[in-house]
């Protein structure tokens, strides 16, 4: 081989793999889009611009585990369901209940956390169980088990996009009391300089888990692999103490 074509074979080696590199974008990594609803303290909420919460940092701890970046993205928390069903993100992640309706149209990675439906009345109110709710207007947020437990019940509702619009109709006086997920409830009710109390009964049994288009196993065994991880090296307990948050995992 002459020298010359030596050295256009050596040009065109190193042309071939600057492009490769430019187009693999610098660190390489592929992107994991995630839809969450940031109004549901403490698994998602907003400080300042920024969306945090357990679910957050689970996620983060998720993508590194995936070698991914977490691109998320804060819409309606209906809109996240959809998102996820229709694959327009790659994961939904906001204190989703995994349960039989929402499987028709979605799939679900293994649980991550256990939850319940509380009820947060007034601290002066004459509702101090669930029975009392008898005939009373209660608030909730759309698109949620809150508002479907509410409904199979059916109770006079109030529906509203956010978690904190359901209590601001509570405090002022237009609702009877507010349905929500236990830590939720508690978080919210937190804020209210004890105006608000949480009514000690678990309404119903539910479990948080990731979701997906229906037929993404690829994507829900390689979550539930890295979620097996992050449960066995202590990773996820760390991240729901850190947020007060009661965690047992299985
Ligand atoms: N666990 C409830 C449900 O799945 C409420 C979730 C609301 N989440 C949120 N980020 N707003 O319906």
């Amino acid at each position: 081989m002459k020298i010359s074509k030596v050295v256009s074979l050596i040009l065109a080696v190193a042309m071939l793999s600057i492009v490769l590199v430019a187009c693999s974008g610098g660190s390489g990594d592929a992107v994991l889009t995630m839809a969450t609803n940031a109004e549901f303290p403490p698994f998602e909420y907003l400080e300042g611009e920024e969306i945090v919460g357990a679910d957050v940092d689970m996620a983060k701890a998720l993508a590194e585990k995936l070698g991914m970046e977490l691109e998320i993205t804060n819409i309606d928390f209906d809109a996240a369901l959809t998102g996820a069903a229709t694959g327009k993100y790659d994961v939904a992640v906001a204190g989703i209940t995994a349960n039989d309706e929402r499987r028709k149209n979605m799939d679900f990675s293994n649980d991550y956390y256990k939850a319940s439906q509380a009820i947060i009345v007034m601290a002066d109110s004459e509702i101090k169980v669930a029975a009392d709710l008898e005939g009373k207007t209660v608030s909730c947020q759309e698109g949620t088990t809150g508002e479907q437990y509410l409904l199979d019940n059916e109770y006079a509702i109030q529906s509203f996009k956010t978690g904190a619009e359901a209590i601001s109709a509570l405090t002022t006086g237009k609702v009877q009391a507010v349905v929500i997920d236990d830590a939720v409830a508690k978080a919210l009710s937190d804020k209210q300089n004890g105006a608000t109390i949480v009514l000690d009964e678990p309404l119903t049994k539910e479990n948080y888990a990731i979701a997906t288009k229906k037929g993404n196993t690829e994507l829900v065994e390689k979550i539930n692999k890295a979620l097996d991880e992050l449960k066995a090296d202590g990773t996820l307990a760390a991240i729901f103490a850190e947020y007060d948050l009661a965690f047992d995992a299985e």
